[in-house]
């Protein structure tokens, strides 16, 4: 194994999610999921990592792990538990966490729609209600006017593709809809337009405030397909998925261009409408022939025979190089910066991690190399947390949590990763000591 060494203004850190971390919430529709005993195990996301209270001791972990950026959401329903109603708490705990991290030194970049909403706009629909947009550039509005000078990065949506497709394809996140192609493109459409209209919002908010220097972007999940075998079907559904499941999302939330099935033109002119991409980068898809009469998303499998170490612990193939090439495609594309906001691996006895992460920061050496502008890591996940419908068995923290004391300990691989955000380098002796 070679050292790897990153420039000095390359930033680490790590991502999380409201919902899967902090407890205590029961005004989120995933509270209400919980109810209905579709989370694993009959898991709930009461509790959590418990991180509402115990923002400080969490921000500590990361100091102790060097980050210099942090990835979180804000919890709509904390915000806005009742249609129109803003929670001066809820306000308040966001506020005096960022700024508990800006005086720690980590920079925040804050997700405003992470899988979760309030259940009241669930129970209007959701993204599939054509007041939708509405009623998240109302909260948009809100989150930037009382988050003010302290944060200046914002993710609109994350993985509005993985979320459609889990929630109206898959039936996995609530309302829990299978094969409702006609409400997947609904939802798409609204999610772009929701971003397209977040992303004016929070530039001409924040600019009202006298700040030029926001920066504002998508975080979107894009695997790396290959099509399994010489089928010509086979090829025809990875092209179909491809769009569908990719380029219309990109399409729209980057350049403002709605096309078919989800629209056409430009809804809001000619543009670009993210100021950097943020990728989220966890495994290479095998995309097979389908007997699903929805074969327009083929059928995704993992590569039959796959030695143990090629494997996560959901399953997924470990594919460092699928992460150089789908940054590659989408900088060639767009030429905009590059965020990776999230990249991780679910491994309970961590004899993974550490490997994983050299392997995937030896992808961006080399992407650094070929002139692309990528310019931050933030390692999936801080914590050990809820993975949403899969409950808590996965384990993607660089922290251990021990659910039931709520006790934090750092991983080894979380040492490693921690001295990788210090020095911005692997050395040979890091290399010796952890992989
Ligand atoms: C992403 C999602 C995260 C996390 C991760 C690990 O799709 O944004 O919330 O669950 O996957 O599976």
């Amino acid at each position: 194994m070679k050292p790897i060494k990153l420039p000095s203004s390359f930033l680490l850190g790590s991502a999380t999610a409201a919902t899967q971390i902090e407890g205590g919430d029961k005004n989120s529709n995933w509270y209400h999921w919980s109810l209905k005993g579709m989370i694993a195990n009959n898991e709930s996301s009461i509790v959590a990592a418990d991180h509402y209270n115990r923002v400080i001791e969490d921000i500590n972990l990361m100091k102790e792990m060097n980050h210099e950026i942090y990835r979180m959401s804000i919890e709509w329903s904390r915000i806005e538990p009742e249609e129109g109603v803003w929670s001066q708490k809820g306000i308040k705990h966001y506020q005096d966490e960022i700024q508990a991290l800006v005086e720690a030194g980590i920079k925040p970049l804050v997700t405003l729609h992470h899988f979760s909403h309030p259940q009241w706009f669930e129970e209007k629909g959701q993204w599939t209600n054509r007041d939708s947009v509405k009623y998240f550039s109302r909260f948009v509005k809100k989150v930037v006017s009382f988050l003010g000078d302290s944060v200046n990065e914002y993710c609109t949506i994350n993985e509005p593709n993985v979320f459609a497709m889990d929630t109206f394809m898959d039936g996995k996140y609530p309302p829990g809809k299978k094969d409702d192609i006609l409400s997947y493109f609904k939802a798409s459409k609204n999610l772009i337009l929701a971003h397209l209209k977040a992303y004016k919002i929070i530039h001409s908010e924040r600019k009202k405030m006298g700040y030029n220097d926001t920066m504002v972007g998508i975080a979107i999940h894009l695997a790396y397909f290959e099509v399994s075998g010489n089928n010509i079907l086979t090829k025809l559904s990875e092209k179909l998925m491809n769009y569908s499941f990719h380029q219309m999302f990109l399409n729209g939330m980057i350049e403002g261009h709605l096309t078919f099935p989800v629209g056409l033109g430009y809804p809001h002119g000619k543009g670009i409408y993210c100021d950097f991409i943020g990728v989220n980068y966890y495994s290479r898809h095998l995309i097979h022939s389908s007997n699903n009469p929805a074969m327009l998303f083929g059928e995704v499998k993992v590569e039959a025979g796959l030695p143990d170490e090629k494997l996560n612990d959901l399953g997924w193939e470990i594919y460092p190089e699928g992460l150089y090439k789908v940054v590659k495609e989408v900088f060639e594309k767009y030429k905009l910066p590059i965020y990776i906001t999230e990249n991780g691996i679910p491994d309970a006895n961590d004899s993974k991690r550490a490997k994983f992460i050299y392997n995937h920061l030896k992808e961006i050496e080399k992407l650094i190399a070929d002139d692309v502008d990528i310019r931050r890591y933030y390692h999936w996940s801080l914590l050990d947390n809820l993975e949403w419908n899969d409950g808590y068995a996965p384990r993607f923290g660089l922290i251990e949590v021990d659910y039931y004391t709520q006790k934090r300990t750092i991983r080894e691989s979380g040492r490693f990763y921690g001295t990788i955000c210090k020095e911005k380098e692997i050395t040979k002796k890091m290399i010796d000591k952890y992989l």
